[in-house]
């Protein structure tokens, strides 16, 4: 039974892009298709998807969306990632922007617009087009509304009679909270503003719209399914989270190895594999160069790929910075976001420059350098949800060293914890657990040590560049969610049905 899935995310790689959403949004509906669901990709019609030049097309429709007193006009683009639809949600006032989501000043104040707007006109363009989904996927705040909708407002509309909703939690903090005095605006019922539906501690919560309202949540690792149900990590919502633990899964990211592999990378100067790690060499002289690091032949060089955000960890790293910059060992830095976090790596790199170098900005080209050209890579999260950089370097062979939390933990596997017999498995990576700057640099010393044993340092490498994270058989267990969503709804709905008789055979 193919399954037919309408995806819809507010950011998917290659056409705009912020952080790992994009990734997944960019190559799981890909597999889904691979693996026979028939799948149509939404996401809203940003500046970025035009700047990379991407060939769309207009379709001739006139989506209607309505939203409180008003209804706004949307236009739909229509472009193709491999065999998959993707339609962009076109209105310039909202989308026709530099950033995503906001400047590195902050969020933009008008973002309940801009996705409550995204959500409602996914379900009319869904309509509009002729679709019928078994199942809307949907991703993080920005689509949390789309079940509520479905619950609410389209409740007695047939067409969405045999529709069930999946939302995907990328990032339980980022929960879409807005003032209530805004709630009309999204035309939901006023008796959805209430804790048992879209209210959170007097505000509006998009996330919780969607946990709420959702057939089933999933989140993309294990251990971060666990963690979101605990107080500390759940963000408020971890007693909902807990009420629906039947419903909520934990399915750890795929990643694209046709973007992400060294032995065919397009985008760095050398291609290199286990058998043959010359290219590798070259990639790190490129990157020396590029980055203007004058670190010799011997040392170790680091690289970290982040959003600049409070969840990756880059105050311990702030912090631990001039201790390592005593270690023998070059440390490069791409990073965008928060302006507090640009300027301060930002001064580090310039008080450290024998050691550290740093670019601020958004740039996938240097983000595959870094990949390819260091010999470690750092992500001192806070909480990972997933994390997909860990994932990527492994297969480069570029040694991940992180905190041990969310994804980071399922996914790395620390060298001396297996050589003491206390993880499972062979090592891949180094990892540790306290959430400071000592433990940090006490881990990165640790790595630079092995490091130093060139046969030791191999065998970790060979370890890490056979993982196989490839989506098949996350891919998979989506599959089977959706059809045990599907299968629960037909139930329901035959359930509901011979009520109905039994009641008008009694009247
Ligand atoms: P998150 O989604 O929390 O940012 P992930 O590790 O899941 O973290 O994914 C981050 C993705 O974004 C990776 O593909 C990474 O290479 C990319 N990325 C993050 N920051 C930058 C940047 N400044 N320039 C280029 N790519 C970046
Ligand atoms: C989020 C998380 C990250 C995860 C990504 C893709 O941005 O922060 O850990 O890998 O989503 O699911």
């Amino acid at each position: 039974m193919s399954v037919n899935v309408i995806f819809a995310a507010s950011e998917a790689a290659p056409f705009a892009k912020t952080g790992g959403l994009a990734d997944v949004a960019g190559s799981l509906p890909v597999e889904l298709k691979r693996l026979g669901c028939k799948v149509v990709l939404f996401m809203p019609l940003y500046r970025e998807v035009l700047e990379k030049g991407s060939r769309l097309y207009e379709v001739d429709l006139d989506i209607d969306v309505p939203l409180g007193e008003e209804s706004h006009k949307a236009r739909l683009f229509k472009g193709n990632l491999g065999e998959i639809p993707v339609y962009f949600i076109k209105r310039d006032e909202y989308y026709d922007r530099t950033y995503l989501y906001g400047t590195p000043e902050g969020d933009y104040f008008d973002n309940l617009e801009r996705f409550c707007f995204f959500s409602r006109a996914v379900i009319e363009s869904v309509k509009a087009c002729g679709f019928k989904p078994d199942i809307i996927h949907c991703n993080d705040w920005q689509t949390g509304l789309v079940p509520a909708y479905l619950k609410d407002v389209y409740a007695d509309d047939d067409y969405f009679s045999r529709v069930s909703t999946v939302l995907t939690i990328h990032n339980l903090a980022y929960q879409g909270l807005f003032h209530p005095s805004k709630f009309p605006h999204t035309g939901l019922s006023p008796a959805m503003f209430n804790p048992e539906g879209v209210e959170f501690w007097g505000r509006l919560n998009f996330l919780k719209a969607g946990i709420v309202f959702a057939d089933a949540i999933t989140t993309v690792s294990e251990a971060y399914a666990r963690d979101i149900q605990t107080e500390e990590h759940g963000w408020g919502l971890d007693g909902l989270l807990r009420k629906r633990s039947e419903d909520l899964y934990g399915i750890l990211n795929g990643v694209d190895y046709s973007e992400w592999n060294p032995e065919t990378d397009r985008l760095i100067p050398s291609n290199y594999s286990i058998k043959n790690m010359r290219g590798k060499y070259w990639c790190r002289r490129r990157l020396l160069r590029e980055m203007k690091l004058p670190i010799g032949r011997e040392a170790p060089l680091i690289g970290v790929v982040s959003r600049l955000a409070g969840q990756k960890g880059m105050d311990i790293l702030s912090e631990a910075i001039p201790v390592l910059a005593k270690l023998d060992l070059g440390l490069v830095i791409l990073g965008s976001g928060d302006r507090k976090y640009q300027t301060i790596i930002e001064e580090l790199a310039a008080r450290f420059s024998h050691r550290v170098a740093a670019r601020i900005g958004f740039d996938n080209r240097l983000a595959h350098l870094i990949e390819a050209g260091c010999d470690m890579f750092l992500m001192p999260s806070r909480y990972e949800p997933c994390g997909l950089n860990q994932i990527y370097s492994l297969k480069y062979g570029t040694i991940p060293i992180v905190r041990a939390t969310g994804g980071l933990d399922d996914t790395v596997r620390d060298y001396n914890e297996v050589a003491r017999g206390r993880e499972k498995g062979p090592a891949n990576g180094f990892k540790f657990t306290d959430y400071s700057a000592e433990a940090l640099v006490a881990k990165v010393a640790e790595a630079v040590e092995v490091f130093g044993d060139k046969k030791a340092w191999r065998d970790l490498q060979t370890e890490a560049m056979v993982e196989d994270f490839s989506w098949h058989s996350s891919a998979l267990k989506y599959i089977d969610l959706y059809r045990r969503v599907m299968e629960r709804a037909e139930k329901r709905r035959a359930e509901e049905a011979a009520r109905r008789a039994a009641t008008a055979r009694r009247t």
